[in-house]
């Protein structure tokens, strides 16, 4: 028997019922097929394909640029690399925010394109209209809000979000105005623990946390960040779990000095 007929798949039913049981998930980013494959494996329950590829894979300085077609092309290769975890994709920049059939027509062309099994969009009562419609068409939809990378040219800094009352009342009125239209789950990126305990506890959803503290139903980590190949970025929710960069080098370095002394590649190495 193939190993995909055993492995019970993880849909959005199963992460509500992770939320009942008070069973914590693990939740990372991905956007190619050979990291997607080693963290469902590992069994992450969400790969995120976050639009944090703009940063991590093409280089650019905030997540605006990607394109629509550069989410497809990452989120096909990821989803060809799992067999358990449900595989989510960020709706890029100025795909979803004009119109709620723009908003759609992306959607549709992620789940078509991709096999993914939902999109993630930044916002609450903002997009109401973009969510609904994506929704309506069968598509499950995870929200995100708190600090929304999209809108850093608002922001201006990548501070903590809704310290002040007015912004925090907002993000709890939007969190359960995503629930109630249909939302499976909420993302909650750079807000203070209590708040972002108080949405968990008024949701029934599973609540998201990335830099949000512990009293959430899961948290996320952008990948490259958590593993330690990227360096320049280092804010206090951000826990490395492995110092990749250095290591790479290392790596690196010892090739490219075998090759140079002729040490590689030895007679066991050739033909
Ligand atoms: O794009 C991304 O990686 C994200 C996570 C930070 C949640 O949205």
């Amino acid at each position: 028997m193939a190993v995909y007929d055993t492995v019970r798949k993880v849909t959005t039913h199963v992460l509500y019922e992770m939320k009942v049981r008070g069973e914590k998930i693990a939740m990372l980013t991905a956007y190619d097929y050979t990291f997607a494959k080693i963290l469902d494996r590992a069994g992450v329950d969400i790969i995120l394909v976050g639009d944090s590829a703009s940063n991590v894979m093409a280089g650019h300085l905030t997540t605006l640029p990607i394109t629509l077609d550069q989410m497809i092309y990452h989120a096909a290769s990821v989803v060809r690399g799992v067999q358990r975890a449900l595989v989510i994709v960020d709706l890029p920049f100025g795909t979803y925010q004009g119109n709620s059939l723009e908003a759609l027509q992306s959607s549709i062309r992620i789940m078509k394109e991709t096999g993914a099994g939902g999109v993630k969009l930044e916002g609450g009562s903002e997009v109401r209209e973009s969510v609904m419609r994506i929704l309506s068409a069968g598509i499950p939809v995870m929200g995100h809000l708190g600090l929304t990378p999209q809108s850093i040219h608002k922001f201006g800094t990548y501070t903590v979000r809704a310290r002040e009352k007015a912004e925090a009342e907002k993000l709890i009125n939007d969190a359960l105005l995503l629930e109630e239209l249909g939302c499976f789950a909420i993302v909650l990126e750079k807000i203070p623990a209590t708040l972002a305990a108080e949405v968990a506890s008024k949701v029934r959803i599973p609540i998201i946390g990335i830099g949000a503290g512990q009293k959430v139903d899961g948290q996320v980590l952008v990948l490259h960040d958590m593993l330690g190949l990227t360096t320049e970025f280092s804010p206090r929710f951000l826990r490395r779990y492995h110092n990749l960069y250095d290591e790479i080098t290392g790596a690196v370095k010892a090739y490219i000095s075998d090759v140079r002394s002729l040490d590689f590649p030895n007679e066991k190495e050739q033909y």
